[in-house]
């Protein structure tokens, strides 16, 4: 059974003193314990739908704002922002917005503290959260001393410890090399199975998050364009009009089922294309 955590009907948005509508009468649903990529080229809204679904638009961003975003049936626009962020995680795309504190630590601390928690439960959560993602020996370091990649887990960190439902990442792999970036991967996988995390990732490389990914939407000039789960919307020949970077090894797929060799399962990664060729 899956239930619909997110729900976006007709949304539009226009930032004030502007010409142009951001996103166009946007929908879509994100369910519980998925995984959901946004994809499309630079400028598309993929950042402003992001910030509607944590609530800072209409919070933050005055502007036009129509149709509406519920999650778990409540409307995001008349959802107070202390309540969202405890349901609604978002991760910048640079994480030096989000980590200013004195040690890595105190950073995590940080919004529970707004929280109200008790001390105790307040340490065991930044213990727990340091352990799972392998930066307790980290604990006492100064942020800005940090490699880009620990960085990032340290933002993540913070915002795993306040327990959302939902984590919204922007472009989180764009400043980490491609070993990091995909450890990244693996800790949202792992998170998303372990805890049941709903996740909203918009990433570029999509070959990164094919693998693990349930749904893909992609967006032009403020609307979504297509929807669909990883071998769908790769094997779309509208996808790289659309600016989609489409895997190598799916692209190789659609080629050889031109030429009458359909694999049957549409391969993500080299692996499983191997897989598939071998099993036949
Ligand atoms: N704070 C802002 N004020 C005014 N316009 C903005 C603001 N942020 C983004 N925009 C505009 O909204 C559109 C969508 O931008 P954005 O959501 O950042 O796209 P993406 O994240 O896909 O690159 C662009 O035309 C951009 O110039
Ligand atoms: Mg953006």
């Amino acid at each position: 059974m899956t239930s619909t955590l997110l729900r976006v009907e007709n949304l539009s948005f226009r930032y004030i003193d502007t010409e142009r509508w951001a996103l166009d009468d946007v929908s879509m649903e994100i369910e519980e314990g998925s995984i959901t990529v946004l994809a499309g080229q630079s400028g598309c809204g993929k950042s402003t739908l992001l910030r509607c679904m944590n609530g800072l638009i209409p919070h933050m961003y005055p502007g036009d704002y129509k149709g509406s975003i519920t999650m778990d049936g409540e409307a995001v626009d008349k959802t107070k922002m202390g309540e969202l962020a405890q349901k609604v995680g978002l991760l910048f795309q640079n994480p030096e917005n989000q980590i200013f504190m004195f040690s890595v630590e105190r950073d995590i601390a940080f919004g529970l503290e707004n929280l109200g928690l008790p001390r105790d439960e307040m340490r065991k959560r930044i213990d727990e959260v340091m352990r799972m993602l392998g930066i307790t020996s980290l604990a006492l370091r100064a942020p800005h001393e940090l490699s880009d990649g620990q960085k990032q887990r340290v933002a993540l960190a913070g915002v795993i410890a306040m327990r959302p439902r939902l984590i919204i990442l922007d472009e989180p792999t764009s400043l980490l090399d491609p070993q990091t970036a995909s450890e990244l991967v693996s800790l949202v996988r792992d998170l998303n199975r372990d805890l049941g995390i709903t996740f909203v990732i918009v990433e570029h490389r999509l070959e990164l998050l094919t693998p693990i990914a349930d749904r893909i939407f992609v967006m032009d000039r403020g609307r979504k364009v297509m929807e669909g789960n990883p071998a769908e919307v790769l094997t779309d020949p509208r996808a790289s009009g659309y600016g989609i970077a489409v895997p190598p090894v799916s692209r190789l797929y659609s080629e050889l089922k031109r030429d009458g060799l359909d694999l049957g399962r549409v391969p993500t990664t080299p692996r499983e294309l191997a897989e598939e060729v071998n099993g036949r």
